[in-house]
């Protein structure tokens, strides 16, 4: 036999940019970006949520003038695309088949830009055409919602549904860039507003307790999505992926271990159950909550600590029960986690804030009266809750 191994490694770099007024006349983070290239103009296909495309005053008008005040940097291959928004655009084929359409007709090479504006699903759905047109062409994202600003947006992975199944299509792509303009969040509904702030949560659970300890001193503003404290939150949140993106030694997820899934092993069973009533960050929040009770439950996570979590959550104003969580079959649940993670089952549970520890198997007899705890609260709330941060354990940092 002969062999020869093949090994080489790439490195990866991209921005993720905060601003407000992207296109504004003034506003040149996009010119400051383009003019890295060296490149002069830079072709760019805009592709937008309809949502955002709706409902931002004069957004078609403002990136067109933006294009003709900035032509030496980009120049605009076609009219903005406008994408069906939410997960109707990872759902139909044509809306992709629609964006690699364009790129075939409007002679985009690898080196022009995608640039893709909405949420979480069109950043996808984009992100998708976009790695697979030409084997990548270049893609610019910036989010429109707040679960797309904090966690979707700013990773290295994309993807449409097919065959009935999320994300069963995808790459690990990271894009050019990322900008965040908060001013996108104006005409978002507090249901999504709220729902990307688990995220926050969660991630500050699995890897900051300082993180967590602002989360919770900014409760009441972050109810009422406060600007500063969204601002505050959405920033470290976003700057929290990216630093476990980078330092996890598993970027591309070849390994089953996923700790940035804390919770979600029975919130994607919840969205299922609930057909997409729920938005996926309410079903996180519940998924939080129950994974938080059974670390507990299970002697890992200590009683003040549980408490200040689901307090939080509340707080927040996240409901920390469904009805679908009754009928919820644990070990079915499990199974098809285990197979989404592919190879061995791993859950990431709490053995305090900020400090995960993986499990392997857990006690469905145990998960299950976690399930029926998590319904008793529902029915004895309020309940008195500690008001303030507790001190730092040393044990838990
Ligand atoms: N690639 C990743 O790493 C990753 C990570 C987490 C989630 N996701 C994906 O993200 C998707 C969810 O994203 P999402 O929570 O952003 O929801 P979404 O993209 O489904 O958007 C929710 C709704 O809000 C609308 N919308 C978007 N921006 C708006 C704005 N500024 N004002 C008013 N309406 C607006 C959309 O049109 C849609 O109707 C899921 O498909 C999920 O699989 C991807
Ligand atoms: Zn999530």
């Amino acid at each position: 036999m002969r062999t020869i191994t093949q090994k080489f490694a790439v490195s990866y770099s991209y921005q993720v940019l905060f601003t407000r007024g992207l296109f504004d006349p003034g506003n040149v983070t996009l010119a400051g970006l383009l003019g890295q290239t060296g490149k002069s103009p830079n072709r760019a296909l805009v592709v937008i949520d309809s949502e955002v495309a709706r409902l931002t005053t004069g957004l078609l008008e403002k990136i067109s003038n933006y294009g003709k005040q900035h032509d030496a940097l980009i120049e605009f291959a076609a009219p903005p695309f406008i994408v069906r928004g939410g997960e109707i655009c990872k759902q139909e084929p044509q809306e992709v088949d629609k964006i690699h359409s364009l790129v075939e007709r409007h002679r985009l090479c690898r080196h022009s830009f995608i640039i893709a504006i909405g949420g979480g699903a069109v950043l996808d759905a984009a992100g998708y055409a976009a790695a697979t047109a030409h084997r990548g062409v270049r893609l610019i994202r910036m989010p429109t919602t707040v679960l797309a600003q904090n966690d979707a947006g700013v990773g290295v992975k994309n993807g449409v549904n097919s065959f009935g199944r999320k994300n069963f299509l995808g790459t690990f792509a990271p894009p050019f860039a990322v900008i965040n303009d908060l001013d996108f969040l104006h005409t978002l509904p507090s249901r999504e507003l709220r729902s990307g702030i688990a995220e926050a949560v969660k991630v500050a659970l699995i890897r900051d307790r300082s993180f967590f300890d602002s989360l919770y001193s900014d409760r009441k503003q972050l109810a009422l999505f406060e600007p500063a404290a969204m601002e505050r939150m959405i920033f470290r949140c976003a700057e929290l992926h990216l630093e476990h993106i980078a330092t996890s030694g598993d970027p591309f997820e070849f390994g089953s271990s996923r700790p940035l899934d804390f919770g979600h092993w029975n919130a994607h069973k919840l969205e299922e159950l609930t057909g997409g009533e729920i938005r996926h960050g309410e079903a996180v929040a519940i998924g939080i909550a129950l994974d938080s009770l059974y670390s507990s439950h299970s002697g890992l996570l200590g009683d003040l600590d549980l408490r200040r979590i689901l307090s939080l959550l509340e707080d927040l104003g996240f409901s920390l029960y469904h009805p679908a969580l009754s009928w919820l079959d644990v070990e079915k649940a499990l199974r098809e986690f285990q197979e989404h993670l592919g190879g061995e089952l791993t859950i990431p549970l709490l053995e305090g804030i900020g400090k995960k520890i993986e499990a392997h198997q857990l006690d469905t007899e145990l998960m299950r009266h976690c399930i029926n705890l998590l319904a008793e609260r529902r029915s004895l709330l309020p309940v008195s809750l500690p008001a303030d941060p507790a001190p730092v354990r040393a044990k838990e940092n």
